[in-house]
């Protein structure tokens, strides 16, 4: 639930408008230090996977928590830079992308994840041993909160599948490529400790064909609660089964491994909050519809995931308990959610969305020419103005007028 009052919300609402992100940056704080302390004493790094929200000030904060940053374009990379990351703290765990961007990458000089055998080949080709790299491996587990936001499955396109090993290690022998890390991502939204010991068991069978290899990068996918009384990923525990496993890997075999995570939704879901205001209430047959002045547009993970994201009538928190559709306005189907009781709402009311800091905004467009909402930032108790609501010039700007 938001670690914002009602009061605050509301407050944004009037002075900045509707409809409006509000994240709040202590809360970033907050889960960054729960999960060093749930790995202190570990040889750990975490890298803020950016893709999930990466407005400038959001990225700044970050790195003042003394956070990495993991990307997954060179714009990310650039972005990153921009916010006064060093390359040393910058990953860029790429996807299917074409050579050049790689180039441009190391060019820069960040650490580098490449996911291909095709790509790795070409590396290996152009700088033998000279620049260390990881390898994305696809560790054929099914984990993740639906079938979209899982990776690491059998079928799924991501990374060198495990069948592909003795090829891979071909690659590394003929061109002398310094593999340094492997890295897997296995999904996103995976509550289980066990999907991630699983994946640490998986590198660590084949580790020792990589001689080179001093990191274990475990990507992010950690669950944080989306529903009333949810359980997130026990952080505390993966922290203690993680650190057991690693060690006696270390007795055994007398080698040290340094343990990288890409978290995203843990660091930024929970920090922020989608305000909208009811514009019509409508009521067809037996159904209450409460259409608000946003859409799929803004945010999409209810209608192309079908996420659950919990919903407050900050505007009248007492009134008797009803059953709503809460829909958008976009021209085709956008309800965020259906059937959901929620205090009575009236046209005018203010609606908060929660865990809307990780993939909401980011995920937003401009169909149906809508303007793209405002975000803002609360920190230090001061929310400030992070990035302006679009006008028309915005949705015009790269458009070639002519005539
Ligand atoms: N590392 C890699 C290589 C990734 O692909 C991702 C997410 C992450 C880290 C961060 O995962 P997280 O900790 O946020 O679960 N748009 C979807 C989520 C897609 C995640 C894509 N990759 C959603 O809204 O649920």
């Amino acid at each position: 639930m938001s670690t914002l009052s009602s009061q605050q919300l509301i407050d944004s609402a009037k002075s900045f408008g509707t409809p409006l992100y509000v994240y709040h940056a202590e809360k970033i704080g907050a889960q960054y230090d729960r999960l060093k302390n749930a790995f202190a004493g570990a040889d750990v790094r975490f890298f803020y996977a950016a893709k999930a929200l990466t407005n400038i000030n959001i990225l700044r904060y970050v790195r003042s928590t003394g956070c990495s940053i993991d990307c997954s374009s060179i714009n990310e990379v650039k972005l990153a830079l921009l916010a006064g990351f060093e390359p040393t703290q910058i990953l860029y765990t790429s996807n299917n992308i074409l050579f050049e961007e790689i180039m441009e990458a190391k060019e820069i000089g960040v650490h580098i994840n490449i996911d291909s055998l095709s790509n790795l080949r070409k590396f290996g080709n152009a700088f033998a041993g000279t620049y260390p790299v990881g390898v994305r491996l696809r560790p054929n587990i099914m984990a993740g909160g639906n079938l979209k936001i899982s990776t690491g499955h059998a079928e799924s396109k991501f990374g060198v599948p495990l069948e592909d090993m003795e090829e891979l290690l071909q690659v590394q022998k003929e061109t002398g490529l310094h593999i340094r890390t492997l890295h897997i991502h296995t999904g996103s939204e995976i509550k289980d400790v066990e999907v991630f010991a699983k994946g640490v068991e998986v590198l660590l069978d084949v580790v020792n064909y990589f001689p080179t290899v001093e990191v274990i990068d475990l990507g992010g996918g950690f669950k944080v609660p989306y529903m009333p009384g949810e359980e997130g990923t026990d952080i505390e525990k993966l922290g203690t089964v993680l650190k057991q496993e690693f060690n006696s890997f270390e007795e055994k075999t007398g080698r040290h491994l340094q343990v990288w995570f890409e978290p995203g939704k843990f660091l930024v879901s929970e920090a922020g909050t989608f305000i909208v205001r009811v514009s019509v209430l409508k009521k067809a047959g037996d159904t209450w519809f409460a259409g608000v002045d946003s859409g799929l547009n803004h945010l999409i993970r209810p209608m192309f995931y079908g996420s659950y994201h919990h919903i407050e009538n900050i505007s009248n928190p007492d009134g008797p308990t009803r059953i709503y559709h809460v829909v958008g306005n976009i021209c085709e189907t956008d309800n965020f959610a259906e059937n959901r009781p929620l205090p009575e709402i009236r046209e005018g009311d203010l609606l908060a969305f929660q865990n809307a800091g990780a993939y909401c905004f980011e995920m937003s467009s401009y169909y149906n020419s809508r303007f793209r909402p405002a975000e803002i930032l609360f920190e230090n108790g001061e929310p400030r103005l992070i990035r302006k609501r679009d006008q028309l010039e915005d949705l015009l700007q790269n458009q070639v007028i002519g005539r």
